[in-house]
């Protein structure tokens, strides 16, 4: 009889305080900037994958939210992570074999997959969709494979699906290192602060809109690093201070200056794609809107007690202190209660994710 195996696993997203956008090679996917995230409980955002490798299977097949994928022969990027973690299984199929015997250890890297990943929030919204989702396909590949290599090493492939994938390979604070070498061998990942380090700070997922973007995150940065004077500048002369700024104030425990790091980061990014040609727009009235409110609130209490940030899409996240929370959903339902004009709008309070319990 022929034995299926078969691996399930979930990954979170994370959302960067610090944004990566731009790429200065677009096969390997170096980035042209470091940056930091913070990785999410995976109560409320996950990706699931499972993946099942048999002798039978005549080629290998994948499925996002239950539609099949056409292409996943033609599809770079999932190719570069089915190449790099089968290169991985090999060696430690030679290796076993020397050790056990060659009939003893199962040929996993010669055989297709069949891969059913879904995630429960929305996709390509502007929520890091891509970042679970290749993080859980690259840890699943490695649990499946029983790969003997570090989260770090699993950075490295998962940055070659999506570049933000690399960084939902650890809890807690995480930057990633642009690296200097052309191979991308020292472009990875490496935690800054594990999830317990700071149990105050939390996180209000606002979601403006379940919409598909219409410009990927993939071919928007392209643009803009085309296009954009004010991204050369944002590379050269902005993000290398900020990311010793926001490791400084994530390892200090310092909301102030988080959020005024946050805020800023998050509107210099957009300016970025407003400085596109043509322009980038991704936030959208409401997400402007709360812009406008966080700052009022921001201003009344006189010190920062919440901080913005939106990524590639009209969604807002809103990090601030435990304490705090219960006001600023008060504030925001106010102003913006749920299906308002049609919007699907609510707010989720979710704490980070724990690395304390390993993924998958
Ligand atoms: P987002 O803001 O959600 O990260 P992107 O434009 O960066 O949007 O990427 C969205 C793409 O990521 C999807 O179209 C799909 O190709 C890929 N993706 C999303 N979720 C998964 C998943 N669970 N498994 C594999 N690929 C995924
Ligand atoms: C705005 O990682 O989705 O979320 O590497 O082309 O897949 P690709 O892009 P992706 O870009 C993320 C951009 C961002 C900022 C960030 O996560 O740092
Ligand atoms: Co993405």
């Amino acid at each position: 009889m022929v034995q299926t195996h078969e691996k399930t696993a979930t990954s979170p997203v994370n959302i960067a305080v610090i944004k990566y956008w731009g790429k200065r090679d677009t096969e390997l996917i170096l980035p042209s900037n470091s940056s930091i995230s913070i990785t999410f409980s995976k109560e409320h955002l996950q990706s699931k994958t499972t993946i099942r490798a048999s002798p039978l299977f005549e080629k290998t097949r994948l499925w996002l939210n239950g539609i099949e994928e056409i292409n996943v022969i033609n599809n770079k990027r999932l190719q570069n992570c089915f190449r790099e973690t089968k290169l991985l299984r090999k060696e430690y199929e030679d290796k076993l074999s020397k050790e056990i015997g060659i009939d003893n250890v199962i040929p996993l890297s010669t055989y297709h997959l069949h891969i059913c990943s879904v995630n429960n929030f929305p996709t390509a919204a502007g929520l890091a969709s891509s970042a679970s989702g290749f993080a859980c396909l690259v840890y699943t590949l490695s649990q499946l494979y029983e790969l003997p290599v570090s989260a770090t090493e699993l950075s490295k492939i998962a940055r070659q699906g999506s570049g933000s994938a690399c960084r939902s390979l650890f809890g807690g604070f995480v930057s990633w290192q642009m690296g200097s070498k052309q191979d991308g061998s020292d472009s990875q990942a490496l935690q800054i602060a594990s999830s317990d380090h700071w149990p105050e700070l939390e996180v209000l997922i606002c979601i403006i809109s379940d919409a598909k973007k219409g410009t990927s995150s993939t071919e928007g940065m392209q643009s803009t690093v085309k296009t954009s004077t004010l991204l050369q500048h944002r590379i050269n002369n902005v993000v290398p201070e900020r990311m010793k700024l926001m490791t400084n104030s994530i390892l200090r425990k310092d909301f102030n200056k988080f959020a005024e790091l946050t805020m800023k980061d998050s509107n210099q990014f957009h300016a970025c794609c407003l400085d596109t040609f043509p322009p980038i727009f991704y936030l959208n009235d409401t997400s402007r809107a709360i812009i406008s409110v966080i700052t009022e609130y921001n201003d009344k209490s006189g010190e920062y007690k919440a901080a913005y940030t939106f990524d590639a899409g009209p969604n807002a996240v809103i990090y601030a202190l435990k304490r705090n929370i219960p006001e600023i959903i008060n504030l925001i339902s106010k102003y913006f209660p749920p299906n308002q004009d049609n919007q699907t709008f609510f707010s989720d309070p979710s704490k980070l994710f724990s690395d304390k319990k390993k993924l998958g």
